[in-house]
């Protein structure tokens, strides 16, 4: 099969399309038919930093395909079926091996792409809003990076769940378009003092949950814009690791918390949850942000496309 693969860690320039050889399922895995890949965020944080497992390495979590084999033990998939696959590796190429409890089989009337998209993007938002917080009509949140994957995600949900949504962005074009899908208030975080401007938004309270899957200096001051009481879901950091004053959590009674949604997908709720919202993307409820769609063979080139900031959702890749 063709796959992006890289050596070493570094720019987008490190991939590579090459052929390589096709993966065999085990006896509990299925072998997928690619048809399209979402780039994560974790995804260019892993080619960037992460050490190489081993070496040519194929990176990637996300995709949308057919079941073209399944291992023996396999009961509740069959060959033919179109999925949306999570995986710790190997979404940049042709064929993958995932496991059946990383797989969600597609509703009728959603294409790969948008499928591709949903289950690290809508899974994280889900788990930060309603597991680890209970946003529900009346709460403030506030999302950072609305314009991102888990933050497209993160305003749909809370907004459609009653909350009063802030969020922020890096252009009027990436605030104007999430507006129209649910956000009350969008700041520039490159123009605009961001904890000035939720104190203001809030009567100087603050809001009840922050959803940062950012990090970087923004971190401090969305701590500091959060409610006393209030909690902020600390997801990622595509701006770099944040440097915090603790001291801030405890003068202000404020909690933080992480999770790694890639350890918890299999569990009955997390499964149950995604099944839901697949259904809400097909129905039309909620939407998919895709910016832009590359051919795998140019890998290097949409990892340096995904890496530009101004972005407004997804960047897709077809095998
Ligand atoms: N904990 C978990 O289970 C979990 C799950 C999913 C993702 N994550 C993590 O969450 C983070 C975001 O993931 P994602 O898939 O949503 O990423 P994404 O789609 O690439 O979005 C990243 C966002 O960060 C903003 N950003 C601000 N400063 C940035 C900078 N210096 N460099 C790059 N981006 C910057 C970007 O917006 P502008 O360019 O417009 O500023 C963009 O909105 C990643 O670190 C990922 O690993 C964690």
């Amino acid at each position: 099969m063709k796959a992006a693969v890289y050596r070493e860690n570094g720019g987008p320039e490190v991939l590579s399309y090459e052929e390589v050889a096709d993966p065999v399922p085990g006896a509990d895995e299925v072998l997928i038919r690619v048809e399209a890949i979402s780039i994560e965020g974790g995804d260019l944080l892993s080619r960037q930093r992460l050490p190489l497992p081993h070496s040519p390495y194929i990176v990637g979590y996300s995709t949308a395909g057919t079941v073209i084999a399944v291992g023996e033990h396999v009961t509740d998939l069959r060959v033919g079926q179109r999925v949306s696959a999570f995986g710790e590796t190997g979404s940049h190429a042709e064929l993958r091996v995932v496991r059946p409890d990383h797989c969600w089989v597609l509703p009728d009337g959603l294409d790969a792409a948008a499928a591709a998209c949903v289950p690290v993007a809508f899974g994280t938002a889900y788990e930060a809003l309603f597991e680890q917080a209970a946003v529900t009509t009346g709460s403030t949140v506030l999302v950072q990076g609305v314009a991102g994957g888990v933050g497209f995600a993160a305003v749909q949900l809370a907004a459609k769940a009653g909350a009063r949504v802030i969020g922020t962005g890096s252009s009027r074009r990436q605030l104007d378009a999430l507006r129209r899908l649910g956000l009350h208030d969008g700041i520039d975080y490159t123009t605009e003092d961001v904890r000035r401007r939720v104190l203001d938004l809030t009567d100087g309270v603050g809001v009840d949950l922050v959803v940062d899957p950012v990090g970087g200096p923004m971190t401090q001051e969305l701590i500091l814009a959060t409610r006393e009481g209030g909690t902020i879901a600390f997801l990622g950091f595509s701006a770099g690791q944040p440097l915090i004053d603790p001291v801030t959590l405890v003068m202000g009674d404020r909690t933080m918390k992480g999770f790694m949604l890639s350890k918890i997908f299999h569990t009955p709720r997390v499964r149950a949850y995604l099944t839901d919202i697949f259904r809400r993307v097909a129905d039309g409820d909620l939407d998919v942000l895709v910016d832009r769609t590359f051919p795998l063979a140019d890998a290097a080139d949409a990892h340096r496309y995904a890496e530009q900031r101004g972005r407004l959702g997804r960047v897709v890749m077809t095998p």
